[in-house]
């Protein structure tokens, strides 16, 4: 199994794709999970993450609290999406587990100092703050982490926070133009594949019909952050953007992408958090991102459903 962090805001989509990781053991080790802020403020999503943990019976999992803001910027939230506690839907209890000691920062610098060069995927889920962080203060690790697997930008979608930027490039621009021209491979789920693996009727009853509490709550997680999109895209049904990360390293077979160059806006105040993808390769800068376009989403719902249904 592939070692990785999750850095996430949870956000329904990113407890999905927590659960799923957690439900996998056999492709990959979760060695710890490091909340920034972004789809609700920082003490609401290491909140959420332990909430997440303990629903899929993993108290023992070390969550960090990292970032509370965005490097140069105002933080921006998306209540407007995934409702007040950034996890709405279905009313949960407070978590027992404890906040790991420490900052979320210092856990990805010293995970990847100590774990042997190439062995870590980090998976960020939310805006990349914690990442850049991390890269601005330790720049030796950038040639020990194995790959950055992340949920975030668009091309032919364009963007879902302004007309176009992808919510989280747009939170940290500065910051995931740091992580793009970082050196480190990196495998980009953009709005582009994301809106493609949409819940609908049936793909909701299959997970309430596993009879778990895990299948209820993942029900009724993408029921309540479904109403927003339908309602804006006039869409059949949810994004369940974030899973697509952990979808990808277990079944890199049903995503379809290309390797190109990916640059991120931080000047144009019109345009700011755009990634600028080089998709026709109409330039000759240099290919920094594996950029996906496709994905197989009844594979996608088939994986996703097989997997809760062990939790
Ligand atoms: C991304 O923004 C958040 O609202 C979701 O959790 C996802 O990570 C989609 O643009
Ligand atoms: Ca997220």
């Amino acid at each position: 199994p592939r070692k990785i962090i999750i850095d996430t805001d949870p956000g329904q989509d990113d407890a999905v794709a927590i659960l799923l990781a957690l439900a996998s053991p056999e492709d990959v080790t979760v060695l710890g999970i490091t909340a920034v802020a972004g789809n609700v403020p920082l003490p609401l999503t290491q909140k959420n993450a332990r909430i997440i943990c303990e629903l899929a019976g993993r108290p023992d999992m070390p969550v960090y609290a990292g970032c509370d803001a965005p490097l140069k910027r105002t933080l921006v939230t998306a209540e407007h999406v995934h409702g007040k506690t950034g996890l709405d839907g279905p009313v949960m209890p407070d978590p027992v587990m404890p906040l790991a000691q420490g900052h979320a920062v210092d856990f990805i610098i010293d995970t990847l100092r100590r774990e042997p060069a190439g062995s870590v995927t980090l998976c960020p889920l939310g805006p990349l703050t914690n990442i850049a962080v991390a890269l601005q203060r330790a720049p030796d690790i950038a040639g020990r982490v194995q790959e950055i697997v992340l949920m975030g930008g668009a091309y032919f979608e364009v963007g879902n926070i302004t007309p176009a930027a992808e919510f989280n490039i747009y939170v940290d621009p500065e910051a995931a133009d740091i992580v793009f021209k970082s050196g480190i491979p990196i495998v980009v789920m953009p709005l582009d594949v994301t809106h493609k693996v949409l819940t609908n009727k049936a793909r909701v009853a299959a997970f309430r019909a596993l009879g778990t509490q895990a299948g209820t709550m993942v029900a009724e997680w993408t029921d309540f952050f479904e109403r927003f999109d339908m309602a804006k895209y006039g869409s059949e049904g949810a994004p369940l953007h974030d899973p697509c990360v952990i979808a990808w390293l277990i079944r890199p077979d049903l995503f379809k992408g290309r390797h190109i160059n990916v640059e991120v806006e931080t000047g144009s105040e019109l345009t700011l958090g755009m990634t600028v993808a080089d998709w026709w390769g109409v330039t000759k800068r240099p290919k920094n991102a594996l950029f996906m376009g496709d994905v197989d989403a009844d594979g996608f719902f088939a994986l996703l459903t097989e997997r809760i249904a062990r939790i």
